[in-house]
């Protein structure tokens, strides 16, 4: 068995990730070598995860007392009344802060779960099993969690390591190609952040990645995640490098909240999107160049769905993208924060514009 390591040192908490195929099978020894043991253990599973990979996990967690909890995943139902439901469940049957809550889903799974350990009782163990591909390069590294409301998107949240993450890469052979594209955006965005060594690789290897070809798929999600875990040891709170992981996303979470967090877009497409619009405004703002410019957009039109996705919004929809774009937890200020690209490795995260005056720009491109 092939498994891959990465430590991860925050101020908070130690963790490793664990990457490679079929390690779930191996979940006990994986417990016993990192000497950890828990009492009780909720899992809470997506819905849409199949039946063989959900018995390949649950029969292999030896615990005294596992409990599961069925989750279906959809940003609408990334709230509080879910966080609520699972804290029901570990006090019911009286869970403390030794015991354990496993997610077993993807980035909406694993935001809520996360939340949902960093409220009950001020913090229980929290193991995170990824199980997009989304989850595995991005949301499940690094300690954010959240829930959304009317008010926009992960506004109510926490800073909360995950004790382990086990990213295991056959989970990922259930999954839509939709979903598969949504992952390859935030990898596409941390090759943008990183370097062109990185970016090189996705433009010479997308198209066996997003067939999740070995060992290109297990590269790209190594690579992602060794990007993720330098910023976040610099930065854990998101006080200042680790704004760079947004770059894209002030777009992309108004897109998401303008049509009310509509499946017709999920979080990795608005990503897209949101990134595709971050390097044209960084372009038209004299801070991209003609030839870099081009070089980037060509590889996102390699993805294909763009023009679908434009198709989704119309001129009449940018005054309501404005008003989520003002509530944007990263704007300390009245105006608007963008985090915008000067080149591949060079991310500018103190761009900032009034709404008036990115009004007028999205009315006129
Ligand atoms: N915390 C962070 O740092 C961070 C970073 C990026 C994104 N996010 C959040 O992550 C969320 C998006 O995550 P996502 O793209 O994983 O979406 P998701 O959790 O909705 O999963 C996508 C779809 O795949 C299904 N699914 C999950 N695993 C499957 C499997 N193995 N086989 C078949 N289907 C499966 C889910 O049921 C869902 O329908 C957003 O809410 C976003 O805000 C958080």
């Amino acid at each position: 068995m092939i498994i891959n390591k990465i430590k991860v040192k925050t101020k908070t908490k130690k963790y490793l990730i664990l990457i490679g195929p079929n390690i779930i099978k191996n979940i006990s020894s994986i417990f016993s070598n990192q000497k950890m043991s828990f009492e009780k253990c909720l899992v809470v599973v997506d819905k849409n995860i199949p039946k063989k990979f959900k018995l390949n996990l649950l029969k292999k967690l030896k615990l005294k007392k596992l409990l599961i909890h069925k989750f279906n995943a959809s940003e609408k139902n990334k709230n509080y009344k879910n966080v609520d439901k699972i804290h029901k469940i570990l006090l019911k049957n009286r869970f403390n802060r030794e015991d354990c809550l496993i997610s077993f889903g993807g980035g909406i799974v694993g935001d809520v779960v996360g939340f949902a350990s960093s409220t009950y009782k001020r913090g229980i163990k929290f193991i995170n099993i990824p199980s997009t591909l989304l989850a595995q390069v991005d949301s499940s590294i690094g300690g954010k969690t959240g829930i959304n409301n009317q008010f926009g998107k992960n506004l109510i949240g926490s800073f909360y390591q995950p004790d382990l993450v086990i990213s295991d890469t056959s989970l990922l052979t259930s999954l839509p190609q939709r979903e598969i594209i949504c992952g390859y955006a935030e990898i596409f965005k941390s090759s943008l952040i990183d370097n062109y060594k990185n970016f090189n690789f996705l433009n010479k290897n997308i198209y066996k990645i997003l067939k999740l070809k070995s060992p290109f798929i297990q590269k790209a999600i190594i690579n992602s995640c060794k990007l993720k875990k330098r910023i976040v040891e610099k930065d854990e709170k998101e006080k200042n490098l680790r704004k760079v992981l947004n770059l894209g996303h002030t777009f992309a979470h108004a897109y998401e909240s303008t049509l009310n967090f509509s499946k017709k877009l999920n979080h990795g497409e608005a990503v897209i999107l949101g990134i595709k619009n971050a390097i044209k405004f960084s372009h038209d703002y004299n801070l991209l160049s003609k030839n870099k410019y081009k070089m980037i957009d060509d590889h996102i039109n390699k993805i294909n769905i763009i023009s679908k996705l434009e198709k989704l919004f119309k001129k009449r929809d940018i005054s309501k993208i404005i008003k989520f774009m003002r509530t944007d937890k990263k704007n300390n200020t009245e105006k608007i924060n963008l985090i915008l690209i000067k080149d591949i490795g060079k991310i500018k995260t103190d761009f900032q514009i009034s709404h008036a005056k990115l009004k007028k720009y999205l009315y006129k491109n």
